[in-house]
């Protein structure tokens, strides 16, 4: 069949309209979007009123919320877990640090989760230990839920996008995106439990902002993170056990005994101070490290400031770590992941001194 000239011209333009629209698509940067659950994925009953249920629309619905990231990346969703972040737990997190490392490796140029809000930092600190690549990894969650008016929840998801595609995010550190703030996972604190500005770095300050869907540096991490990390969890299929135990006016051994009795292999004290607690406790947890080998971090349940060595408690005379700027909450992170390495409270003090 003859075709005409206008027909000829049609089709080379069409063929040209194609492959510019597929250019156009191949310069953009892959993004990947692993849902995890939380608020952002929660549904309320009405747009109102505050009770919702957390991960409870899927990550496609999410998304659709904010179509605005196509134009910005080649966006892939994955549904890793639907749970409220307050029942958070080993195996999720061992899925999810090898799933990013594994898509990383691959035609991943960034990463973006999405989270609850309520374990976001500890999360965030677990794969700014474990994550092995300089590639952006950001973790975003909200504080409204997906049906409320003014959900702070498509902003959040399309400024993580915006930082993810940025070359100047690389080498960052795993980092999390709400309320146009940039917080490193090496200092993050939920501060408020409410407010969509809740995320602070309560010591560090924030790594940046994102402006005008563009992000904006102000610091860098000086302390190890991904690709300089010393932690592989490719093979790990069970972590340490460790618990957090807070001490207070009159606090007892009570839960260090069933800590104990539980078969935790290390423990974090949330001290009063600068990481103290009753003399019952230490002394407890003195023959816990010096008889049976397990290993005691001191942190403080302070926001602020260091949990030091070299005052009132000799953690060498006792076997400690002291936790520095590291909270109880991280501590419990980083030392989950030194015992898959040492039990030498030496060895576990270098480490705090250094993540
Ligand atoms: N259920 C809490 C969580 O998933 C809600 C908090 C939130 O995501 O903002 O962490």
């Amino acid at each position: 069949m003859k075709t005409s000239k206008m027909q000829r011209v049609f089709g080379l333009l069409m063929i040209t309209l194609f492959m510019s629209v597929a250019a156009f698509g191949q310069n953009k940067p892959t993004i990947y979007i692993l849902a995890t659950g939380g608020t952002i994925a929660g549904q309320g009953a009405t747009e109102v009123t505050a009770g919702y249920k957390a991960g409870a629309i899927t990550v496609d619905q999410l998304l659709s919320a904010v179509p605005e990231i196509k134009d910005i990346a080649n966006i892939k969703a994955e549904q890793v877990a639907n749970i409220g972040s307050q029942d958070m737990n080993d195996e999720v997190w061992l899925k999810l640090s090898k799933r990013v490392n594994e898509l990383l490796k691959g035609d991943a140029d960034g990463i973006v989760i999405t989270h609850g809000t309520d374990t976001q930092e500890e999360t965030a600190y677990f794969l700014n230990l474990t994550v092995k690549s300089n590639k952006p990894v950001i973790l975003v969650g909200s504080m409204r839920p997906s049906t409320a008016i003014s959900a702070d929840g498509p902003r959040n998801i399309y400024n993580a996008v915006a930082a993810a595609v940025s070359p100047l995010s690389t080498g960052k550190g795993v980092m999390v995106v709400m309320d146009d703030k940039i917080l490193g996972a090496d200092d993050l604190a939920k501060t408020n439990t409410l407010s969509v500005g809740t995320f602070r770095n309560p010591n560090y300050g924030p790594l940046g902002i994102v402006y005008n869907g563009k992000p904006i540096y102000t610091r860098e991490s000086v302390k190890r993170h991904t690709s300089k990390s010393e932690f592989d969890i490719t093979h790990v299929t069970k972590l340490p056990r460790v618990e957090i135990i807070l001490s207070y006016s009159n606090a007892t051994a009570l839960f260090v005994d069933a800590a104990l009795k539980a078969g935790a292999k290390g423990i974090v004290v949330a001290g009063v101070g600068n990481g103290n607690m009753t003399t019952v406790m230490q002394n407890e947890l003195e023959k816990a490290t010096k008889q049976h080998g397990v290993a005691v971090v001191r942190s403080s349940r302070i926001m602020t400031g260091p949990t030091a060595q070299w005052d009132e408690v000799n953690d060498d005379q006792l076997g400690f770590a002291a936790s520095w700027f590291i909270n109880p909450y991280r501590s419990r992170v980083l030392l989950m992941l030194a015992l898959t390495k040492t039990n030498d409270y030496k060895e576990i003090q270098r480490m705090f001194s250094e993540y």
